[in-house]
């Protein structure tokens, strides 16, 4: 029986912190009752709830799972919203907090003739877990990794023992950050290439991978796409209960939700996790996440409701 509650959460404590690199550490959690974690797959996260009651998400760092701990690593970020700060400064060995199960909408595939992963930052936790599923596989990969520094650099002794590894060190280049253009025009027309890393480095690869097939180009967002303006004055009806709300301009579809009692699952709030997915009936949604492939946005089937606006009057959700 895997250790998720009745709320669906899990109640862990802090087991271990470690040092990965300038203001950087590395967190494990054990579970309270023992139970066995559930397991996941490389590119997945789990949402930490910390205790001043923000919900943030952090990748999981180990691609062979063990059912006895997670482990992820957080950069303590200068422009922090309060969740790398909080973590920092507040979490420490024997502190207790709820996480959620794994979620995963990055996920890596294995059997790619050649993988081409491109990290920026602290952007390397996600990818960290591909590199070790593919070295232990024997596939065909290249990481290129960039950071400001060595110092900045987590797993750089251990990538430097794997291989198949560029780094790019900005302050060791005249301060330019990495070209991803030649990189992604060398790489075999039938690669698959993954990229985490902060705004500008993502949108780059989006720009240089413009002309690729959508199902080879793999981005995770670990911050959200500009807020998009809540426009409002379309009705959300909800199939199942025959419930309708109007959903005033300045709200999104999951705050309207919430503010009348309706039990749905959410997390971020950002569009960025995956938790607030629902099912569309009916309606043409206006996606703002960070989540949906295009095809599943043009397709429009399903829809975060966190950061969605609607384009026709009425939107009807499976809910
Ligand atoms: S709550 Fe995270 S994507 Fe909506």
């Amino acid at each position: 029986m895997p250790a998720t509650s009745a709320d669906g959460l899990i109640d862990v404590r802090v087991t271990a912190i470690r040092y990965a690199a300038r203001d950087t550490h590395l967190y494990e959690f054990a579970p309270l009752d023992g139970r066995p974690l559930p397991p996941y797959e490389p590119g997945a996260h789990i949402d930490l709830h910390l205790p001043n009651g923000l919900i943030r998400q952090y990748s999981l760092i180990r691609a062979e799972p063990d059912p006895s701990s997670y482990s992820v690593t957080v950069k303590r970020d200068p422009a922090s919203r309060g969740g790398s700060r909080y973590v920092h400064d507040e979490l420490r060995v024997g502190r207790t907090l709820k996480i959620s199960a794994p979620r995963n909408n990055f996920p890596l595939v294995e059997d790619a003739g050649h993988v081409v992963l491109l990290a920026g930052g602290i952007g390397i936790t996600p990818i960290w877990c591909m590199v070790q599923r593919l070295h232990k596989l024997g596939r065909s990969f290249k990481l290129y990794y960039a950071c400001r520094s060595r110092a900045d650099t987590a797993f750089l002794q251990a990538l430097e023992a794997i291989g198949h590894t560029q780094f790019h060190f900005d302050d060791e280049n005249g301060d330019k950050v990495l070209d991803i253009k030649p990189i992604v025009s060398a790489a075999p027309r039938d690669a698959h290439l993954y990229c985490c890393g902060p705004m500008p480095m993502l949108h780059a690869f989006e720009a240089a991978t413009a002309d690729w097939p959508r199902g080879q180009i793999h981005v995770e967002y670990f911050t959200p796409k500009p807020e998009a303006e809540k426009k409002g004055g379309f009705v959300v009806e909800l199939a199942r209960s025959g419930q309708e709300f109007v959903i005033p301009a300045g709200k999104s579809i999951l705050q309207v939700l919430l503010d009348a009692g309706v039990d749905v699952d959410y997390s971020c709030e950002l569009g960025i996790c995956g938790a607030c997915e629902q099912r569309v009936i009916s309606g043409t949604p206006e996606h703002h996440d960070a989540i949906l492939t295009e095809e599943e946005q043009a397709s429009n089937t399903k829809v975060m409701i966190c950061c969605a606006g609607c384009k026709s009057e009425r939107l009807v959700l499976d809910l």
